[in-house]
């Protein structure tokens, strides 16, 4: 590694790194890998709403309605963002969308977009489950697209950095990741 390498690692160490992007991005599993190789630990916004709340997403969805969904997610983000110990963070697909989610996540350290096509995703996602806005769809691509249109824009102001994943595995993305996010942080 040559000497920049160096102070870029030496840089991304005290800085959270922050995924965003649609549902089945890979945020969680390029998250994991993420952390591992910068031996840090890996926090998903998702499981931090589910351990407030003592239920699942999609339970705290279908008791409470989207609106109480939110409102725990941006307490999440702003917990998860708050940690004094350098993070990889996993933000829900929707927490951009939320103004000042939006604030904290682009405040907390490098964000990285994991991009990927409607299509693609899709695929990823399959039925749905778990995930209340995709599994009550009667098309699951068309639903992604219509909310890829609506948060690209957030996902795009937020991040510093974008890696598009169409086509690759999680080892290559998170290979990708590491790079941009050391020469971002160089
Ligand atoms: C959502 C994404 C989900 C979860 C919830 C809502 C969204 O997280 O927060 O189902 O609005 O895009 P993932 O992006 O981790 O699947």
């Amino acid at each position: 590694m040559s000497a920049d390498r160096d102070a870029a690692s030496e840089s991304v160490r005290d800085r959270h790194v922050v995924l965003i992007g649609l549902m089945g991005a890979g945020k969680t599993t390029v998250g994991q890998r993420l952390a591992s190789r910068l031996a840090r630990p890996f926090v998903d916004t998702d499981d931090l709403v589910e351990a407030t709340a003592g239920r699942t997403v999609a339970q705290i969805f279908a008791d409470d309605g989207e609106p109480a969904f939110r409102a725990l997610e941006r307490a999440a983000v702003a917990d998860a963002c708050a940690s004094p110990t350098p993070l990889v963070i996993a933000v829900g697909g929707g927490a951009v969308v939320d103004p000042e989610s939006r604030r904290v996540i682009e405040a907390a350290g490098i964000v990285v977009w994991l991009r990927a096509s409607a299509a693609e995703l899709a695929a990823r996602v399959g039925r749905g489950e778990g995930r209340p806005l995709l599994a009550g769809a009667t098309a699951p691509a068309e639903m992604l697209e219509r909310l890829a249109r609506l948060r690209e824009p957030s996902y795009e102001a937020v991040a510093d950095v974008t890696v598009d994943t169409d086509a690759l595995d999680p080892d290559t993305i998170t290979d990708r990741v590491l790079e941009e996010v050391a020469a971002c942080a160089a």
